[in-house]
């Protein structure tokens, strides 16, 4: 039996090499290629999130920039993506990491500008990679044009009907408007000059804006043009359910009815998404709507992918699931009934640059995740943490559906949870007193190359990096150490989607769920491929008839151990291959 990837994937066709830039990737029509001609793009693409500031840092000023992606394309498309997305861009005072944008329609200095952004955008296409870029409709910048203005003008004035402005309670309206609380802690309200309040459901420097406002819509509209214009394939919209408000503000109730949260998933918000999708339909390559939507009702998710609504949604589910076999089961179940019904594509994430990476996740007790339970100082064990997270990247890549990695995830980065206070940045943490560790642990520059910090990362090895850490024990982890060595991470990643190019279940096939006990979790697509995942402590021992396309990890003695996952191609006829004998199987 095969196990190891690189041997595999020198068998691949021509155009799956990782070397060399596959043609095949331009183009959709070239057959044998394993890609359906008339298949959306979208529908099944590997979409991988760059967290610019710490991506490749080309000007060596400690940040990274445009100039170092541009650098890294060939790495990007020798990875085998689809698609880049691309963490806010817009020049911003950084309250939020970029998500506070001052303006939309251009490129902060510290990362470039326009122009390099447009040849970024053509170059990345000319290699069949798209470009995703990022909006953030819910609130902009307090130094936007439209708050400045809001705050130089009176109370009910246009300029401050576009925010939530309010006068306070007490006495004196000395007190916030309502309870609500900030998503990043605190309450939802700050006080200005006049006496006034006005909303911001995270940080203070972060308004939210008056969704009830048609100058709101239209601004937005042309935001989306403005880049649509400019080739990007399509947006991934920023906390994409709490745009529209109750105008009442009433407090919020724990256990709202579907549709009645005072600022969550209103109903309202499905008519915005409906003008977004025909202006994305108008174009002849239609562009394409990625929702951030953190909802936990899997029917009121699908929702915003009804068919003149969103493209697709961020699984959070299964982001946010613990690796035990019956709640992942139980989410992808779930995830791929809810979409089948309004004929959207799951998408499968593991980690974005909000969460725990999923080494130092899938290493602790509680392997699930919850922005409320995260501690300092939670232990973890990142040797089966590493070895989970390589059974869930397959896991992951061989569902049905589109693929979203996190910069890092393909090198086996852990959370770094070393950063010194001072250095820390994410007002997660700032808020909360320092209780919660926030997000800069997995924000941190990446290795590229050498055996320290900054790996690589800037051309100046004395340049003071933006967030000023870099753990020292992450040589081995570089793109240099990993490249040759065919058991790491990246040739994980690497061989995995060239494998999953080929599409070896054919174009757009179901899941079909075989029982291998409660322990396992295994499934059929297509005629001949398998994946099958040992979450138990007993190995199993693989069905005959079939040879191993990849194992996360090497197999022992033809057998699949705990934490594993295995691709089976069936190489004799399906009934000598009979994976779930003696049980019985049952189709999704
Ligand atoms: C979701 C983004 O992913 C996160 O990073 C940001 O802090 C909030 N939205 C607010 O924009």
């Amino acid at each position: 039996m095969q196990t190891d990837a690189t041997e595999k994937a020198a068998e691949l066709p021509e155009c799956e090499r990782a070397t060399e830039l596959p043609e095949c990737e331009r183009a959709t029509e070239l057959p044998g290629c394993g890609r359906a001609t008339e298949r959306p793009w979208w529908r099944d693409a590997v979409v991988y999130q760059v967290y610019i500031r710490s991506f490749a840092d080309a000007n060596g000023d400690g940040t990274g920039d445009l100039a170092g992606v541009r650098a890294h394309l060939s790495y990007l498309a020798a990875l085998g993506v689809d698609a880049l997305w691309f963490n806010p861009w817009y020049p911003s005072p950084l309250a939020d990491a970029g998500y506070d944008v001052v303006d939309y329609r251009s490129i902060d200095p510290a990362f470039g500008t326009l122009g390099e952004a447009e040849q970024l955008i053509a170059e990345a296409r000319a290699l069949g990679i798209r470009t995703i870029v990022d909006i953030v409709p819910n609130h902009v910048s307090s130094l936007h044009p439209w708050f400045k203005e809001a705050l130089a003008a009176p109370a009910a004035s246009v300029a401050r009907q576009r925010f939530w402005f309010r006068p306070g309670k007490g006495a004196d309206g000395e007190l916030p408007p309502n309870e609500w609380q900030s998503i990043f802690g605190g309450s939802a309200w700050t006080r200005v000059a006049d006496g006034e309040w006005y909303l911001h459901l995270f940080a203070p420097e972060q308004p939210d804006l008056n969704w009830e406002r048609p100058e709101v819509w239209d601004e937005h509209e042309d935001i989306l043009r403005f880049w649509f214009d400019r080739g990007v394939a399509g947006v991934r919209i920023d906390s994409a359910a709490l745009l529209l408000k109750d105008p009442e503000l009433p407090e919020d109730v724990p256990d709202a009815a579907p549709g009645e949260h005072p600022f969550t998933d209103r109903d309202q918000l499905h008519d915005v998404y409906r003008r977004w999708r025909a202006l994305a339909d108008s174009y002849v390559e239609p562009r394409v709507l990625v929702g951030e939507v953190w909802l936990p009702d899997a029917e009121r998710l699908a929702r915003y992918l009804r068919p003149d609504e969103l493209h697709t949604v961020f699984n959070f589910d299964f982001l946010a699931c613990p690796w035990e076999p019956g709640p992942m089961r139980a989410s992808i179940k779930s995830a791929l009934a809810s979409h089948a019904r309004v004929d959207a594509p799951a998408t499968w994430v593991l980690s974005n640059h909000d969460v725990t990476r999923s080494v130092t996740r899938y290493g602790r007790a509680d392997t699930g995740f919850a922005f409320e339970t995260k501690r300092e100082g939670t232990p973890t064990d990142l040797l089966r943490g590493q070895r989970r997270a390589r059974a869930a990247a397959l896991l992951a890549m061989a569902l049905p559906g589109s693929m979203y990695i996190y910069q890092g995830e393909e090198l086996g980065l852990p959370e770094a949870e070393d950063i010194p206070p001072e250095k820390r940045q994410d007002p997660m943490w700032l808020r909360s007193g320092g209780v919660d560790p926030g997000r800069d642990g997995c924000r941190v520059a990446l290795p590229w190359s050498g055996t320290k910090p900054p790996y690589g990362f800037s051309p100046d090895p004395n340049v003071r990096l933006w967030l000023d850490h870099q753990p020292d024990n992450w040589g081995p982890l570089s793109v240099e150490a990993q490249t040759e060595d065919p058991s790491s991470m990246l040739s994980l990643y690497r061989a995995g989607l060239r494998i999953r190019r080929q599409a070896p279940w054919g174009a757009g096939s179901q899941l079909q769920w075989l029982d291998y006990g409660e322990e396992v979790i295994a499934f059929a697509r297509g005629e001949s491929f398998f994946c099958i995942v040992n979450f138990g402590t007993q190995p199993l021992e693989l069905p005959a008839g079939a040879d191993v396309l990849m194992a996360s990890t090497e197999l022992v003695g033809d057998k699949l151990s705990q934490d594993t996952t295995v691709w089976l191609v069936q190489t004799t006829n399906r009934a000598a291959f009979d994976p779930e004998q003696p049980r019985a199987h049952h189709s999704s």
